[in-house]
């Protein structure tokens, strides 16, 4: 099957966004098109109305409460998880008899776009299905269990668009026990807080397209759709809120898909994209992996942060079949496709792998720290899921006739993030006593 079909024709929708990447067509169209498909939704989503130096151990142990896990809560179901007995990764789709765990009347802050439902979907069974990894069990997320064990504390959603898929259907997950209070809306609804009083619970998402600090490059006065990444420079949008969050979830892509300068300390150590005689384009996977270790790097070095685990989610895949987001390209299945029917050479693939060994790093650094690092490494599973995004169906006026296979719906396979997510952090603050 085509994930990334070659495109590189502008379209009107192009400006609609406002959005000028890439216009150079020097690209090879398999990038071109790759770069269109996974960033595409993202702009768009966001002008619309309804968005889509290590520290010594002395020092440390006196500054960091121990972590205590909530009294008296168990976690039945979670033993194979804690002991490490299985890749939750590796595993299968099943049917789930039980089906969704809520519908968009039991959960009212679903986003418009990603209510499929409501926007015509008619097919009613790709939210029925639960993840089952080859050698234990993963039990479902509960969220009596889930905000038993987050009571009292700070969680944080770092990152982009699909993140904010991911934290909105958390929300739904914890509406079926506690009714969140909305606390903080900014202009553009990037970044949110909720509170949920019963069990004095924050959530937080705080947008960044790239989790180090970047600057969009100005062409004659207008912004140019180019940025400049500061490798060495963390984006303060989320490192000034750091220090006040206990758990971090840390997911980020799509934006690495544009024309792309990498910098350090010392200036401009390669590009994405750029066609720059004297650059060297090292490619996404090289951007990505750099700035999830200055994000990790940073974590590890903060030393007035209390964060005990940072959970880093793995590349979420994107479905557009039979054309390119602008050229028909569209993902109207039923069903998961089998093992056998997904790329395990693509760049997805390649990007996940990125990922784990950085988060491997972290880890080893951070084990010396008392700051542990889990990973929600949801690749493998969501590329079965080609029928779970909302292709036409996420209700849009301006772009109609584009479908939206990098978001996902809700209810829907996203919700299955949770269930890792869950399981990640009783796995990673099971070692942090
Ligand atoms: C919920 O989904 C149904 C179809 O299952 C749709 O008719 C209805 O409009 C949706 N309701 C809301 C509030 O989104
Ligand atoms: C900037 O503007 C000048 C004069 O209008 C034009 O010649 C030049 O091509 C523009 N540069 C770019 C990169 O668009
Ligand atoms: C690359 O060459 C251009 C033109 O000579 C120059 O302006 C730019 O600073 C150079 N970039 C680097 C990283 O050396
Ligand atoms: C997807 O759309 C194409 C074109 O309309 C159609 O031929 C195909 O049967 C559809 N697939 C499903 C599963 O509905």
């Amino acid at each position: 099957m085509k994930y990334y079909p070659s495109s590189s024709s502008s379209s009107s929708f192009y400006y609609l966004v406002r959005e000028r990447c890439l216009s150079k067509g020097r690209l090879s169209p398999f990038f071109m098109s790759f770069v269109l498909v996974t960033v595409i939704f993202l702009p768009f989503v966001f002008y619309s109305i309804n968005p889509l130096n290590p520290i010594s151990k002395h020092a440390l142990d006196q500054r960091l409460p121990l972590f205590k896990p909530p009294p008296r809560i168990r976690f039945p179901g979670y033993d194979d998880v804690i002991l490490n007995k299985c890749d939750l990764s590796k595993g299968h789709w099943v049917p789930d008899l039980h089906g969704s765990r809520y519908t968009n009347s039991s959960c009212t802050t679903i986003p418009d776009s990603k209510n499929c439902f409501r926007h015509g979907r008619g097919d009613r069974d790709f939210p029925n299905w639960r993840w089952k990894p080859e050698k234990c069990a993963l039990p479902r997320f509960d969220p009596n269990t889930f905000l038993e064990f987050v009571k009292g504390k700070k969680l944080g959603f770092i990152g982009d668009s699909v993140a904010r898929n991911h934290m909105e259907s958390l929300l739904c997950l914890l509406s079926k026990v506690e009714t969140p209070i909305d606390r903080y809306k900014d202009s553009e609804d990037r970044n949110r807080i909720w509170y949920f009083p019963n069990h004095d619970f924050t959530l937080i998402i705080i947008w960044t397209k790239f989790l180090v600090h970047d600057e969009e490059r100005m062409i004659n006065g207008s912004l140019s759709g180019t940025f400049n990444l500061y490798l060495d420079k963390i984006d303060e949008a989320w490192s000034k809120e750091l220090p006040t969050l206990d758990y971090v979830i840390i997911s980020d892509a799509h934006w690495f898909f544009r024309q792309v300068y990498l910098h350090d300390r010392s200036g401009v150590i390669g590009c994405v994209y750029c066609n720059a005689p004297n650059v060297t384009d090292y490619g996404v996977g090289f951007a990505l992996k750099l700035a999830l270790r200055s994000a990790l790097k940073h974590i590890n070095s903060c030393k007035n942060c209390k964060v005990r685990v940072t959970v880093v989610r793995t590349f979420s895949p994107a479905h557009f079949e039979d054309g390119g987001w602008n050229t028909g390209g569209r993902c109207n299945r039923t069903s998961p496709l089998s093992e056998s029917q997904i790329n395990m050479r693509g760049p997805e693939w390649q990007l996940r792998s990125l990922q784990l060994e950085e988060i491997e790093k972290a880890r080893k650094e951070g084990g010396k720290l008392g700051k542990r690092f889990g990973v929600l490494d949801v690749t493998r599973a969501m590329m079965m899921r080609s029928d779970g995004h909302p292709g036409e169906f996420w209700g849009n006026k301006w772009m109609k006739g584009y479908n939206d296979c990098v978001h996902w719906c809700m209810p829907g396979p996203i919700d299955v993030w949770n269930d890792f997510l869950m399981a990640a952090l009783i796995k990673e603050a099971s070692f942090v006593s």
